[in-house]
């Protein structure tokens, strides 16, 4: 996507390939900050502190992780070693380990003198599908707005959740990719932006990137979903996901499934866009079997801003000494999800949609 007329990416290496850019998100929307890893822990900060963060950008981050270990140390230990930190670094969104698994079946069989070139050309491989699993994505799910716009020759209000944009993969997104297609394709679209406490992804992100692109937006705050469809002001929601289970559980940014729970009682289409590797083919049920992350209080009982003299402060929301709990993902049960929209097509959240797609997983 373009930030003032120039073409970016969310993470791309660096001239001399001894390191990766990122966009530090944790400085949006007030800053544009590009900052340099160069080590194996760099790039693990980056994804704990979320300077990255959203599901595919987490696996990206995590195979030019493995990359940079591998140009300090190609050994066998070493190798391990950077899976072990960087699989540590946050819980669940699922394409981590995905990235993870890939760099490592790629590598470990290579001599350790062919490891770190390798390991480089692996990770720009995952960027680059993940920009055409996204691109498909966006294809995909652009005929579905389209015919609601078809259907009412009338704006096409959308509502999405935290931020499944450009900043959350390498380039184009999830739920925003169809979005960003449909305004390209000068189909009418208004997206209601969650804000999505308590890290604010929404209004700091989805924001700044819809604003970027010019895409019509309102930022609302997160419990105004329900009555937004209530008053017929929502024709259908789309969400990204960051694990999603072989049976179509879906997991996704706190406050997801209340939104679900909204559009079924006011009949509201309810999609959620993925790439394949979001899906864990080995866990069926996700309240069950979904790790969900439990992040730093101090999320929840501050909250950081502009001032008006432009200073970038916190501030405290909560009486001193309150307790908080940071629950940092809910699942949304398959049976509230309309559709599953993904590069190979739009299917039912059900172990037999995501088979019919991934026939490789059927076993
Ligand atoms: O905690 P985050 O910001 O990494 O959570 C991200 C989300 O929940 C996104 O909606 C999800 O990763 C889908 S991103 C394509």
């Amino acid at each position: 996507m373009k930030i003032d007329g120039i073409p970016y990416r969310t993470i791309w290496p660096c001239d001399d390939r001894r390191g990766v850019h990122i966009i530090d998100q944790t400085r949006l929307p007030h800053r544009f900050a590009v900052v340099r890893l160069d080590r194996l822990e760099d790039a693990a900060r980056a994804i704990r502190d979320m300077w990255v963060r959203g599901a595919p950008l987490i696996g990206a981050t995590a195979a030019y992780g493995v990359a940079l270990a591998m140009a300090a140390d190609p050994g066998d230990a070493a190798l391990e070693q950077a899976s072990r930190v960087l699989a540590a670094t946050r819980p669940t969104a699922v394409n981590l380990h995905w990235a993870l698994e890939r760099m490592a079946a790629r590598l470990a069989p290579l001599r350790p003198s062919a490891r770190a070139e390798a390991a480089w050309r692996e990770a720009a491989a995952i960027c680059d599908q993940d920009v055409e699993i996204n691109r498909a994505i966006g294809g995909h799910g652009l005929p579905l707005i389209r015919a609601i716009w078809q259907g009412r020759q009338a704006t096409v209000n959308l509502l999405t959740h935290c931020n499944a944009g450009w900043l959350a993969t390498v380039d184009w997104g999830t739920a925003l990719a169809p979005i960003y297609m449909a305004h390209d394709a000068g189909v009418p679209v208004h997206v209601w932006v969650d804000e999505t406490r308590p890290r604010n992804q929404g209004a700091n992100l989805t924001a700044w990137e819809l604003q970027r692109h010019g895409v019509p937006h309102t930022v609302v705050v997160d419990n105004v979903g329900g009555h937004l469809m209530q008053h017929g002001l929502v024709d259908m929601v789309i969400v990204g996901t960051d694990r999603t289970t072989a049976c179509g559980d879906v997991c996704n940014k706190i406050g997801t499934y209340l939104k679900a729970l909204a559009a079924r009682d006011n009949g509201v289409p309810f999609y959620v866009a993925l790439p394949g590797p979001t899906v864990d083919w080995q866990i069926e049920d996700g309240l069950r079997d979904i790790p969900i992350e439990q992040r730093d209080g101090a999320e929840v009982s501050r909250v950081s801003g502009r001032t008006a003299t432009g200073e970038v402060v916190a501030v405290a929301v909560t009486p001193e000494g309150s307790p908080v709990a940071n629950y940092a993902f809910d699942v949304t049960p398959a049976r509230l999800v309309t559709g599953l929209i993904t590069e190979r097509g739009v299917c039912p959240a059900s172990r037999a949609g995501l088979r019919g797609l991934y026939p490789e997983h059927g076993a």
